[in-house]
């Protein structure tokens, strides 16, 4: 059943609205998951989690019903993937990418090259043995989990705490500085559909050891060392940077998408408090893709005692989730920028008629589509748009509109508050699915 939107947002909507004189683009109806409400605008909402996790029916309940992408917690690490040198060990990473796919989740993949849960074999090599070593394995297993991942983590936590803003010591950075920007250029060729991350922890603001990654990111696309995205753990304690949203705008503008990766809160009084501002500054950014968080219950948490997650011991909703999902239907119509989507063909809008054009992000598995529904030189008063959804795929959600039928043909009809479009106006009402997105125009009908 929908939830009324809240006036103050409905106010602040119609007042856009009438600003720029174009149709209404309401808020959503009120999502209920996670995952469908990040997906109204675009983004993805998800979780760490492991193949160890899945026999857990009550824990892989609140998997399947709140969360639109997957990440590894351990499962993909150099240790659990490559135990024995050159013997590699993908039984739990495809477990849980299968798992993912069957959902219509995406997966981020964590993490190619770390400091730490390195196998003890490579914990005891240096210079260019361990340097082959480590390129090998980035090469092997992105190039075996190819067209699978959202976004790789490549290298993970490679910068130092403190005010150096440089590098941290360990026997990765010994084998030369130059070993990231190796291991981006062979993670590219060996998955170039996935988007190639740097991601890090305290760097939950602008400060020293962000800026150092900062000007690591500009250098690499100054000199076209292949990165798209930047990771911020943001493992968070009781207080938030207030220069939290800056920090990520100031990558953006970068050209590079940015994603909260790993977010877990200290407990305390702001917990909730902390967990939406992250939210809405990831929602202001446009090129902010999507949040992970690092856990479903307290219990399952890396940081036993914390309770840093959004679901209790007994898989309850905390206050947190709570002002998490607010935050997320508050969004508003800020679709992220990349990965760049191009939009299918649409028939010109005939006088009295409507077009619809879709935009569809992509990845593996699954999709979301925005479709934008455009009057012609008369205003149109009701809509429904026909789409052709390939086979084997279905509709898993939709906001701004309504369906009937979620396979082969489905058609989508305008809600209450869009049914109205000014001539030359649009408005847009979003989709998710399994499988591969529809690519062929969608027939839009007005009246
Ligand atoms: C943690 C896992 O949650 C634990 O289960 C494991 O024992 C140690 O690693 N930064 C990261 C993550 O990038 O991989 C870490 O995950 C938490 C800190």
């Amino acid at each position: 059943m929908p939830i009324p939107r809240r006036a103050l947002l409905a106010t602040a909507v119609a007042s856009v609205v009438a600003a720029a004189s174009i149709a209404v683009v309401g808020s959503a109806e009120a999502a209920t998951t996670l995952g469908a409400s990040a997906a109204q605008t675009g983004r993805y909402f998800g979780v760490a989690t492991g193949a160890n996790r899945f026999s857990d029916t009550a824990y892989m309940t609140i998997v399947n019903r709140e969360f639109n992408s997957l990440v590894a917690e351990n499962d993909m690490k150099w240790d659990a993937t490559e135990p024995q040198q050159g013997r590699f060990n993908y039984t739990n990473g495809d477990r849980l990418v299968s798992h993912a796919q069957s959902q219509g989740m995406s997966v981020r993949g964590h993490a190619l090259l770390w400091h730490q849960q390195q196998p003890s074999w490579a914990q005891g090599m240096s210079g260019s043995a361990l340097r082959n070593a480590a390129i090998n394995h980035v090469t092997q297993v992105a190039t075996h989990f190819r067209g699978k991942i959202y976004a790789w983590d490549v290298v993970n936590e490679a910068f130092a705490d403190g005010g150096s803003g440089g590098r941290r010591d360990s026997n990765l950075q010994r084998t030369g500085n130059d070993w990231i920007e190796a291991a981006f250029r062979a993670a590219r060729a060996a998955d170039p559909g996935a988007k190639l991350c740097y991601n890090d922890y305290n760097t939950d603001g602008v400060n020293a050891k962000s800026t150092g990654i900062y000007n690591m990111v500009r250098d690499f696309k100054s000199r076209g060392v292949p990165i798209d995205c930047v990771g911020l753990q943001s493992h968070l304690g009781t207080t938030l940077d207030s220069t939290y949203q800056q920090n990520i705008q100031r990558f953006a503008d970068l050209g590079v998408d940015v994603q909260i990766t790993e977010l877990d809160v200290a407990q305390g009084g702001n917990q909730a408090n902390i967990f939406a501002a992250v939210t809405r500054a990831c929602l202001a950014v446009a090129r902010c893709t999507g949040i992970t968080v690092w856990g479903v219950r307290d219990s399952d948490s890396w940081r036993t005692g914390e309770n840093p997650l959004l679901f209790d011991n007994s898989g309850n909703k905390k206050a947190a989730y709570t002002s998490v999902l607010n935050a997320l239907n508050a969004g508003g119509p800020t679709t992220p920028g990349s990965p760049s989507p191009s939009p299918s063909t649409s028939n010109p809008p005939v006088p009295g008629g409507c077009a619809a054009q879709v935009t569809l992000n992509s990845w593996n598995g699954g999709y979301t589509a925005t479709v934008r529904v455009s009057a012609g030189s008369s205003a149109v008063s009701n809509w429904s748009v026909a789409v052709t959804v390939p086979s084997g795929g279905a509709v898993t959600s939709t906001w701004n509109a309504t369906n009937s039928g979620t396979s082969g043909q489905v058609t989508f009809r305008n809600v209450s508050y869009n049914g109205q479009i000014a001539a030359g106006g649009f408005t847009e009402f979003g989709f998710q699915g399994t499988g591969t997105g529809p690519t062929a125009t969608p027939t839009c009908t007005a009246g």
